[in-house]
């Protein structure tokens, strides 16, 4: 029987009298609207995508691997794509031309952030730059990295500083060498942004190369980093928040009060020693704790701890984990190896000591190798999810208020409709063209764009050149085992960042 006949006659075909049609009419329409409501399809502008199962969404169309899936889903649905994850609405941009949308022409309208539980540890999420909405406080942490941390002024200053870590990387390197032992490149370069980043804020080395001494500020930021990676119920399904279902946030609470334990510790020191007067050496934290003892009203002693506990969580693993992939990648394409390496050694010929800062400019095969291994490998695949602060419309859809804004620049990366041959590692297509990944080019935004572009971005294009560049300058490369080069596992895990599924492990060779 036809759905209207069915409602407007009954059993005996009699016509319904007009109380009982309303009456059945209205309970059916209750019933069609919590239906789509539940489905989150009741905005009908919202950009296509899947059908949203009740409750769960579309959470069954993501794979152990999201990126991929998302990539996949994007094909069939668009560049700018709805989903309902869990009870999340969630939209995803995957194209140049929408994400110049998000993070330029509506990029205050989507400068909020979507907090995912595991940034409650520690209460972070009340005080963190990464966490914060666009306010004043936002903009205050912003401005203090800026100022003290990150401008041009500030890291010409310190480079010194980060020559002396990479040269004691190299030293580990050495030592590994003369026994014929293999690298962990990752777990190495770990180590050594750990400690360019505690040298410069903290005049200390929070991390050794040997596994004898106590890693525990090492142990912890690792930790930190792996939950944060998981994806996490409580954030498909926030009624779950007070169960915390999956403990993240009860293991995070440790190891985040051990990082804030170790920061306080050395704040006391610092404030101990610059009341006796025997303070000489200025460093970022005498510089904030001058800014804290000007006014804590508006520069607080936990702001400061939480500014350190960011600033750790978001700048190492990014940075060793892109280090690690570029030299599997090197190792994986030796004939770039050579030429990177030609490269160096043609800049050096006159020079026996390592690659300084101020090369990276006249090396730029080897930028071309970091940009090539930031289009193939993003650590942060998504940039860190953005929150939509009001609905907006996009390309003649809605985005409705408090979505929150994945942005698959790991999909972007390898479009075939934007790079040629995206799948094979060829540095040599920066060469061609001028594409930097300074927020200008949206077709490559592995630091993101707009205001929560990354701030890290200097400090991070320094380490990793004079990273690489050493690494390769100095030491030759094999693979533990005898492995060939075109045998070498290439696959990739999901996490906070993308890192290798097997640890690089190679062999240096001295030059
Ligand atoms: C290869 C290295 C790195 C990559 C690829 C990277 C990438 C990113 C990305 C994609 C974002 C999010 C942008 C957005 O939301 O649109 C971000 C944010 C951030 N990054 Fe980095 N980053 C790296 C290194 C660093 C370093 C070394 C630091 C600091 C020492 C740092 C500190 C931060 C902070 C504090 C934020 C949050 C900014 C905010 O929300 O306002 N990053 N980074």
């Amino acid at each position: 029987m036809h759905i209207w006949s069915a409602i407007t006659t009954t059993h005996t075909h009699k016509p319904m009298d007009y109380p009982t049609f309303f009456h059945i009419f209205s309970s059916l329409l209750t019933i069609i609207y919590a239906l789509i409501t539940i489905s989150g399809r009741h905005n009908s502008r919202l950009p296509p995508g899947p059908y949203p199962f009740p409750v769960i969404g579309n959470l069954l169309k993501l794979s152990d691997k999201p990126h991929q899936s998302l990539a996949t889903l994007s094909k069939r649905y668009g560049p700018l794509m709805s989903l309902k994850l869990g009870s999340r609405t969630t939209i995803v941009v995957s194209s140049p031309d929408i994400a110049k949308e998000f993070f330029h022409t509506h990029d205050i309208s989507f400068s909020g952030r979507t907090v995912p539980d595991t940034a409650r540890i520690v209460d972070h999420d009340k005080y963190s730059i990464a966490w914060l909405p666009t306010g004043e406080q936002w903009r205050k942490l912003r401005r203090i990295g800026r100022e003290y941390l990150f401008s041009v002024q500030r890291l010409d200053d310190s480079q010194l500083l980060r020559g002396e870590k990479v040269q004691e990387l190299l030293n580990h390197v050495q030592r590994c060498c003369t026994n014929e032992k293999a690298v962990n490149i990752g777990a190495s370069a770990f180590t050594t942004t750990l400690n360019v980043l505690s040298k410069f804020i903290f005049s200390v080395d929070f991390a050794q190369y040997d596994t004898i001494s106590s890693q525990e500020f090492k142990e912890a930021v690792m930790a930190l980093v792996e939950l944060a990676g998981k994806p996490n119920l409580a954030d498909f399904f926030p009624i779950l928040k007070p169960l915390d279902p999956q403990g993240l946030v009860r293991k995070g609470n440790v190891y985040g009060k051990k990082l804030l334990t170790i920061f306080d510790r050395i704040i006391n020191q610092r404030l101990q020693l610059r009341s006796s007067s025997m303070s000489t050496n200025i460093d970022v934290l005498d510089l904030l704790l001058n800014v804290v003892q000007k006014d804590e009203s508006i520069f607080s002693r936990d702001d400061m701890r939480h500014f350190f506990y960011a600033l750790f969580i978001a700048g190492t693993d990014t940075t060793s984990g892109t280090l690690e992939w570029a030299m599997a990648e090197l190792i994986h394409n030796p004939e770039k190896m050579e030429t990177a390496r030609s490269e160096i050694i043609k800049l050096m010929q006159n020079n026996k000591g390592n690659i300084q800062e101020m090369h990276i400019s006249q090396l730029p095969y080897l930028q071309a190798i970091i940009k090539e291994t930031l289009r193939l490998h993003p650590p942060v695949p998504f940039l860190i999810p953005h929150q939509a602060l009001h609905d907006v419309e996009v390309q003649g859809f809605i985005v409705p208020k408090n979505a929150q804004i994945i942005c698959n620049i790991w999909a972007m990366g390898r479009d075939h409709n934007i790079w040629p041959n995206p799948k094979k590692f060829m540095p040599e297509r920066f060469l061609k063209v001028k594409i930097d990944y300074k927020g200008q080019d949206y077709e490559f935004i592995p630091f993101g764009a707009g205001r929560r572009i990354c701030p890290g971005l200097n400090i991070a294009h320094r380490m990793l050149h004079i990273m690489l560049g050493s690494l390769i300058h100095k030491f030759e490369w094999k693979l533990e085992g005898n492995i060939r080069a075109q045998d070498m596992d290439m696959e990739e895990k999901f996490g906070l960042t993308l890192p290798r599924k097997v640890p690089l492990m190679a062999i240096p060779i001295k030059v």
